[in-house]
């Protein structure tokens, strides 16, 4: 990682995390431990690179960090979400995650449901509570959120992720499964940094951005599941092999590491490809450099 990667990055989470924790204030002995357990997976860890991308894109495209801040932490709680149901014990029985006992080994099955589905929730909220933007905009924000969260999205895809536990795949049906599970929150965290800098839906900049994160999407998802099979369970922070206990389809059901990992290269290209063109992209650039060859 170049010097100015590490440092925006730094930024960014610290930055993200103040805006969470804000968001996550207060406590009510009557709601039991629901928010000390919303704010056990969500604060103090993960890559925070989701929340990155609205800031980037934000910033590249000319807009304020002040408008991007409600929309970045309003993506990290919806990640948030998606990680502390995807743990658990109906799903992909994971008791490991940003390098502490998951959300459901601490407060139990059935706080973790309930703090995810808080989570999900609190983050339209957040979205549509930025007083730094325009209320369509925050509505635009709001809905780009729950559309790429829900069926057509990420639940979508875990759907056919589960589904893939007992029956075959095509590659393609892998590619749509990926696209979903992981690419939808990634590409919508990039439209969500192009709508804090205010461009449309329909902008040739958001076009690219979208392109970008589709892209990064594919081979961050790529490479997930080689660090799976080969990473260290130390740097990664969650189990190493839980896919192939799981029976998942991924793309090392069809393919070596070696394979697996050119395309995954292959698709970092065309992502940095689709962005080059705007003044001020090389940090977006680096970073797609960074998500491919990553190790946590
Ligand atoms: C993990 O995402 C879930 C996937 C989509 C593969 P991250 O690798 O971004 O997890 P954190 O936020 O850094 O913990
Ligand atoms: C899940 O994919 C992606 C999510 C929507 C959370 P994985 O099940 O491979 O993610 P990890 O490896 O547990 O983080
Ligand atoms: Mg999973
Ligand atoms: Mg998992
Ligand atoms: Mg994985």
């Amino acid at each position: 990682m170049t010097a100015a990667l590490v440092s925006a990055m730094q930024h960014a989470s610290e930055a993200v995390e103040a805006a969470l924790a804000e968001a996550l204030a207060g406590d009510d002995p009557d709601y039991g431990r629901i928010l000390e357990a919303e704010r056990y997976s969500v604060l103090g860890g993960g890559k925070r690179i989701r929340p990155f991308l609205v800031l980037e894109f934000c910033r590249l495209f000319g807009g304020e960090e002040c408008a991007a801040l409600p929309f970045a932490a309003a993506i990290e709680l919806m990640h948030c979400f998606s990680l502390i149901h995807d743990d658990l014990p109906c799903r992909d029985i994971d008791s490991l995650r940003r390098g502490k006992p998951t959300n459901h080994v601490v407060y139990g099955e059935a706080l973790a449901l309930l703090a995810g589905d808080a989570l999900a929730i609190r983050s339209l909220g957040v979205a549509a509570s930025n007083p730094h933007v325009s209320p369509a905009t925050a509505v635009a924000a709001v809905k780009a959120l729950s559309d790429s969260a829900g069926t057509h999205g990420m639940i979508g895809g875990q759907v056919m992720d589960l589904w893939g536990e007992d029956h075959p795949l095509t590659i393609e049906q892998l590619g749509k499964l990926q696209a979903c599970k992981t690419g939808a929150l990634i590409n919508v965290a990039a439209r969500l940094g192009c709508l804090a800098a205010g461009l449309s839906e329909d902008d040739a900049r958001t076009a690219a951005a979208c392109t970008y994160a589709d892209n990064i999407g594919l081979a961050f998802q790529i490479v997930d599941d080689i660090l799976d099979c080969i990473g260290s369970e130390a740097l990664l922070g969650k189990p190493i092999g839980s896919d192939e206990e799981q029976g998942k389809t991924t793309f090392l059901s069809f393919m070596s590491v070696d394979a697996a990992h050119d395309r995954a290269a292959s698709l970092t290209e065309q992502a940095k490809t689709a962005i080059a063109g705007y003044p001020g992209s090389e940090t977006l650039c680096e970073l797609a450099d960074y998500l491919l060859a990553r190790q946590s």
